[in-house]
């Protein structure tokens, strides 16, 4: 356990009032069309989601179906079923009424009788389904489509009950290459439209931090007009600043000065789990030390990375192409950044850049157009070593 991970019970979760209002006005909205969420790596998107549905939501309103699919290794159709379904043991009775029911005949049925009434609003991770039934789903391989039609009949008899299904898919690019009878993936947004743009039965949010997915939906023709971008980004200066107020109150029950906050800033920018860092080990470590330390460590793993490219040759596949990037191109690159924190993505090779966003490098905004360091940590990195 990490001492992030325990101090994050100590506070509260700070601001996002822009991104919380906006979310919380397309929730009042019938479902019309598919949200992304998208921003840099630990910009603070799960977070956001998890503070509106836990703490901001009128649980009377809605029933929310919460999938995170980070660190999950899925590869096949069992595991996908297995993180979308939450499993449950029913009655003997409710077991009775749904066996004698054929599955799919009386699919409407079955979903009124043993799911609905274990729904009383709130938030679910995985969709709940009586353990017989997920068996007789499994045995039914590869069948992607039956999976579809069951999920839109359970989300219609949601909205029956005056209440209105949100389905939240967090990680979704941990999918984005899975194959069952073809990608996985085109089926899912497939579905996803139907849901919101043709029955208006469900909200859909998708989130991720992979920027290269992100371009890829942006540019796919199946989804254009059905689905809007949400930003969530690292703080601007003057909420980073604030943060750090917040922080240091919650965490320390002092002040920092000026200086210390705009020095703070200056070496890891809006970034909230950097800010989190700092503070914490305020407790036991001097200012200077810390921010010392923190930008040595970035410069270290850059380096590291650079030297591995005297070594290996790093590819990248583009359509059904691999395309080898040279060394020289990646460091002239990165020394485009030395003047700039944000340039625009065509100023970079797009092999170039593919590998730098799938190395973590840069972050690339697919909507703007535009790439960057993943943070002001990585940019102070590439200013003091290129
Ligand atoms: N608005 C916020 N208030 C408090 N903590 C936050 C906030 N945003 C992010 N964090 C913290 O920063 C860390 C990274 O956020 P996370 O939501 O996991 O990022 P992402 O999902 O964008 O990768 C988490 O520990 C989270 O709790
Ligand atoms: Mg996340």
């Amino acid at each position: 356990m990490s001492i992030d991970g325990d101090f994050m019970k100590f506070f509260n979760f700070f601001n996002r009032e822009k991104e919380i209002r906006e979310i919380l006005s397309i929730l009042e909205e019938n479902p019309d069309i598919i949200y992304f969420i998208y921003g840099p790596m630990n910009s603070g998107k799960t977070a956001l989601i998890n503070e509106i549905i836990n703490n901001r939501l009128d649980k009377n309103k809605y029933v929310v179906f919460y999938i995170n699919l980070r660190g999950k290794f899925i590869d096949d159709y069992n595991k996908f079923l297995k993180v979308l379904f939450s499993v449950y043991e029913e009655s003997l009775i409710d077991k009775i009424k749904t066996t004698l029911l054929s599955l799919v005949k009386d699919l409407p049925n079955v979903i009124r009788y043993s799911l609905i009434s274990k729904l009383s609003g709130g938030v679910v991770s995985g969709i709940p389904i009586p353990k017989h039934l997920l068996s007789q789903l499994l045995l039914k391989k590869d069948n992607i489509e039956d999976i579809f039609d069951f999920l839109e009949k359970y989300f219609i008899e949601i909205n029956k009950k005056d209440k209105k299904p949100i389905l939240i898919i967090d990680e979704l690019q941990v999918i984005g290459d899975l194959k069952i009878n073809g990608f996985l993936i085109y089926k899912l947004f497939n579905f996803f439209v139907r849901l919101t743009k043709e029955l208006h039965a469900c909200h859909v949010f998708c989130l991720s931090s992979d920027s290269l997915f992100i371009e890829r939906v942006y540019n796919e023709a199946m989804l254009e007009d059905r689905v809007d971008y949400i930003l969530v980004d690292d703080f601007d200066k003057e909420t980073a600043l604030k943060f750090i107020d917040f922080l240091a109150e919650e965490i320390l029950n002092k002040k920092l000065s000026d200086e210390d906050k705009e020095l703070i800033y200056s070496y890891v920018g809006g970034k909230p789990i950097l800010i989190i860092k700092v503070i914490n080990k305020l407790r036991y470590e001097g200012l200077g030390e810390i921010l010392n330390f923190i930008l040595k460590d970035a410069m270290q793993k850059l380096d590291m990375f650079l030297d591995m490219l005297n070594y290996s040759k790093p590819k990248v596949d583009i359509g059904s192409k691999v395309i080898e990037v040279k060394r020289e191109d990646i460091i002239e690159a990165l020394k485009l950044f030395k003047e700039n924190y944000e340039i625009d993505k065509k100023k970079i090779p797009m092999p170039v850049y593919i590998y730098l966003v799938k190395k973590n490098i840069l972050f690339l905004n697919p909507i703007e157009g535009t790439l960057r360091p993943q943070s002001f940590l990585i940019w102070n990195a590439i200013k003091k070593l290129l």
